[in-house]
C-alpha cells in the first residue's frame, strides 16, 4: 500500500477501539492515513492515540481555523485514494444516505468523489431496523462499498449482526479498493464449480442442482483481485467469468485431472458438487427399456478433489472446501476441514426452503483453524468478494509456490 492515501472517518461507536488496530496495520503496509473523528468518536478513543499511530494530525472541527487553514476540506476529501469510515454507526450511515452535512466528518463524506468504504457497527435491532436497511440499500446503489457488520456477541450485551468486522478483514477489503487487480497480481487461484455428470449410457447420466454460482462468482472475485485463475467447471448455463481461464469437465474424473493439471496454485477453491459416484462402466449404447425389470446400476466412489489437491505433493497455500449441509451445519463443517486436509471450510445450510441452490444469496459460517465465523446472509456475489479478500489477506507475505 505504499504511499496510499486513506481518509479514515472514525464515527462514535464502541468498535472505535478496533480501528486503531486497523490504523496501525495500514501504517505497517506504508498507508499514509488522515484521521477524522466525530464528535461521538472522540468519547471512545482519544485524538492522542490516533494521532500517534497514524502519524498525522487528526481532523476533528468543520469551523477550525487550523484545520482549514491548513488543509480545507474539500483537498482534505479530494486527496485521498479511499474513504474508509469504521466504525460506521446508524447515525452516519442515515447522514450519508440523506446526504447531511452538518459536522467535519459528513461534510467531507459528501464533498468527497473518492471511492467509500463503510464499516458498519451498531446493536443488532438498530442493524436490522428498516430505516438502516433502507440507507445501506441507497449507499450501496450509489456505489458505497460495505464490509460487514460480522455476528456474534455485541458490546451491549446482545447477540446477533452488528459487530464491526475485524480489521484484518477491512484491511482486506482496503486492499482490493486500492489497488484493483493488485492485492493477488502475480498469485495463481484455482477453483471448481458447478455439478459433475456421470453418465449412465450416451443420454442419461446422474448429476444434481449445483448452478455453479458461487463457484463462479468466488474465480470472477479472485481475478478481479489480479489472481491468475483457472475455473474447473462441471456443466452450467454460465457464461465464463471475466478475466478468468474456464477448463470445463463434465465427469468427477475429468475434473480431478484437469485441477491436478494446473498445479502449482497459491490457492484453491472448491466449490464444485462433485458426485460422489459414478456408474462403474458406463454404456456405450442406449439402455433398453424391458418391461418389468428394471435395471440395476452399480455405483464405484469418485475421488475426492479437494482431499487430493490438500494432499497434493505441490500443495497450495490455501485449500478452501465448502460444506453444504441440511443439519449440523457447523459441526459437519469443522469435521470436514479436518478429514479432508482443508484449511478453511466455507459451510452452507442448503436445507429445502433456504434455496440456495440455483439462489443469489448464501448464508455461509467460515471454519478455519482458529475458529467458526458467522457470516451474514449475502449475495453469492457478496460472499465471494469477501471469500477472496480473505485469501489475499491469508496469503500476503507468504511466497509463492506457483513462482517456484
Ligand atoms: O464430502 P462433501 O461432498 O460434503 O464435501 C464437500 C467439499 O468437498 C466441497 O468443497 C466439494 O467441492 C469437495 N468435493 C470434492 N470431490 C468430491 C466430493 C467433494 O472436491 N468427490
Amino acid at each position: 500500500m505504499d504511499g496510499k492515501r486513506i481518509l479514515l472517518v472514525i464515527s462514535g461507536g464502541i468498535a472505535a477501539y478496533k480501528t486503531l488496530d486497523l490504523i496501525r496495520r495500514l501504517r505497517e503496509r506504508g498507508a499514509v492515513v488522515r484521521c477524522i473523528l466525530t464528535e461521538a468518536a472522540s468519547h471512545f478513543v482519544t485524538p492522542l492515540s490516533v494521532a500517534a499511530l497514524s502519524e498525522n494530525r487528526v481532523y476533528q472541527e468543520l469551523f477550525s481555523l487550523t484545520d482549514e487553514a491548513e488543509m480545507g476540506h474539500i483537498r482534505l476529501s479530494r486527496e485521498a485514494d479511499l474513504v474508509v469510515v469504521a466504525p460506521a454507526t446508524a447515525n452516519i450511515l442515515a447522514k450519508m444516505a440523506a446526504g447531511i452535512a452538518d459536522d467535519l466528518a459528513t461534510t467531507l463524506l459528501l464533498a468527497t468523489n473518492t471511492p467509500i468504504l463503510v464499516a458498519p457497527a451498531m446493536n443488532v435491532v438498530m442493524w436490522e431496523h428498516p430505516a438502516t436497511q433502507r440507507n445501506l440499500t441507497v449507499l450501496v446503489e450509489r456505489g458505497v462499498h460495505v464490509v460487514g457488520p460480522a455476528t456474534g456477541e455485541l458490546a451491549c450485551g446482545e447477540t446477533g449482526a452488528g459487530r464491526m468486522e475485524e480489521p484484518e478483514a477491512i484491511l482486506a477489503a482496503i486492499l482490493a479498493l486500492t489497488g484493483p487487480g493488485v492485492a493477488l497480481a502475480g498469485r495463481r487461484a484455482l477453483v471448481t464449480s458447478g455439478p459433475t455428470f456421470e453418465p449412465i449410457d450416451p443420454v442419461r447420466f446422474l448429476g444434481n442442482r449445483s448452478s455453479g454460482r458461487q463457484g463462479h462468482a468466488i474465480a470472477a472475485a479472485l481475478a478481479a483481485l489480479g489472481a491468475d485463475t483457472v475455473l474447473v467447471s462441471g456443466p452450467t448455463s454460465l457464461p465464463d467469468p471475466p478475466g478468468v481461464t474456464v477448463r470445463r469437465v463434465s465427469t468427477a474424473l475429468e475434473m480431478l485431472a484437469a485441477c491436478l493439471a494446473e498445479l502449482p496454485v497459491d490457492a484453491a477453491v472448491c466449490a464444485a458438487a462433485v458426485a460422489d459416484w459414478r456408474v462403474d462402466a458406463s454404456l456405450e449404447r442406449k439402455l433398453k427399456k424391458a418391461a418389468g425389470r428394471p435395471p440395476t446400476l452399480h455405483l464405484v466412489e469418485n475421488p475426492d478433489i479437494l482431499a487430493a489437491i490438500a494432499g497434493a505433493e505441490r500443495r497450495p497455500l490455501l485449500v478452501v472446501g465448502f460444506a453444504a449441509e441440511t443439519e449440523d451445519v457447523v459441526a459437519h463443517a469443522v469435521a470436514k476441514r479436518q478429514a479432508k486436509g482443508c484449511d478453511w471450510v466455507i459451510a452452507n445450510d442448503v436445507a429445502p426452503g433456504t434455496a440456495v441452490f440455483g439462489g443469489d444469496s448464501n448464508t455461509v459460517h467460515l471454519v478455519t483453524a482458529t475458529g467458526v465465523e458467522p457470516w451474514p446472509t449475502l449475495s453469492k456475489v457478496e460472499v465471494a468478494r469477501r471469500l477472496a479478500e480473505r485469501i489475499s489477506a491469508a496469503l500476503a507475505g507468504q511466497p509463492s509456490p506457483a513462482a517456484r
